[in-house]
């Protein structure tokens, strides 16, 4: 469904899929099976959500999965004994550990001892290091590498663009800047990343040829901050509180789809923009693995 204005990612996120299920097969003709392992520790709802959705769709596209479930207390040792396993197991291609992570457990630790080559979720500094450098060996993190599959197939004229990016973190507002200023193809934007200590952030996105919202504030791209005919992507995922609700919440985005859409050229809905193509480029990342790995 193309309707109006609106980028459907889930229509483009099942052409990924229908390109990944043809390298899957492909893979298993030379009698290859693509694997990966998930690692969730704790119980994040959110988290048990995702996994669980990631996890369906690998078996629909023919990779498959395994979930390690781990207790909070698990300790950031026993979690590395366990990733230090898996890269050792060549039967795997691909490890996420999904966070949030508890507290006492460094995130930073814990994805930099993910072998390169099974870091299917790009956040190795490795990969990381490869993104900012323009090296296309590495893995990109899948959620700001959707986003950018998402521009590119809807046809958005990214070289020259003016982007702004709404927040910094390393998951998506920091990779996705480095994706789309890189000097390459369907790169080549002039990216400004603001973020919580920005002074005029409406400002900046009142000039913006596209708005990526990711920094997890409810509907804060508001109407008069977007330029008419500008593209919007929002990648937010924000629980707020309904007293209509039936479990008393509901989920909104970073932007405020209802009074944006009438003004955007291009904007994703929210759910079912960005969030079908965060598995989709995952599902990707790993068959890439499997197909290097075993080249
Ligand atoms: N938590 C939120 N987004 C992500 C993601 O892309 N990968 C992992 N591992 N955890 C996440």
């Amino acid at each position: 469904m193309a309707a109006g204005n609106l980028i459907d990612g889930r229509v483009i996120a099942e052409q990924i899929h229908a390109e990944t299920a043809q390298r899957v097969w492909a893979l298993k003709s030379r009698g290859i099976e693509p694997k990966q392992v998930f690692v969730r520790v704790g119980e994040d709802p959110a988290s048990k959500v995702y996994v669980g959705m990631k996890e369906k769709t690998s078996a629909r596209l023919g990779i498959a999965s395994e979930t390690r479930v781990l207790p909070e207390t698990t300790t950031e040792a026993d979690l590395l004994a366990i990733i230090g396993q898996l890269n050792a197991d060549r039967s795997v291609h691909g490890i996420l550990v999904q966070a949030p992570l508890p507290k006492h457990i460094s995130e930073s630790r814990v994805f930099a001892a993910v072998a390169p080559d099974k870091d299917v979720d790009g956040f190795h500094p490795i990969n990381v290091g490869k993104l900012m450098l323009g090296d296309e060996t590495g893995f990109r993190p899948c959620t700001p590498a959707g986003v950018h599959e998402l521009l590119i197939r809807s046809n958005v004229k990214i070289a020259g663009a003016g982007v702004v990016v709404l927040g910094r973190g390393n998951i998506v507002g920091k990779p996705m800047a480095a994706i789309l200023c890189q000097k390459s193809h369907h790169a080549d934007a002039t990216v400004t990343i603001c973020h919580s200590r920005t002074g005029d952030v409406a400002d900046h996105c009142r000039r913006a040829d596209i708005v990526i919202a990711a920094m997890g504030v409810p509907e804060f791209v508001k109407a008069d901050m977007v330029k008419p005919g500008a593209v919007v992507i929002d990648v937010g995922v924000n629980r707020i509180a309904d007293s209509s609700a039936k479990n008393g919440s509901r989920l909104v985005g970073d932007v405020d789809f209802t009074r944006v859409q009438p003004i955007a050229g291009l904007i994703t809905p929210n759910p079912g923009g960005v969030g079908p193509m965060t598995i989709a480029m995952l599902l990707a990342n790993t068959t890439r693995a499997a197909e290097l790995a075993t080249r």
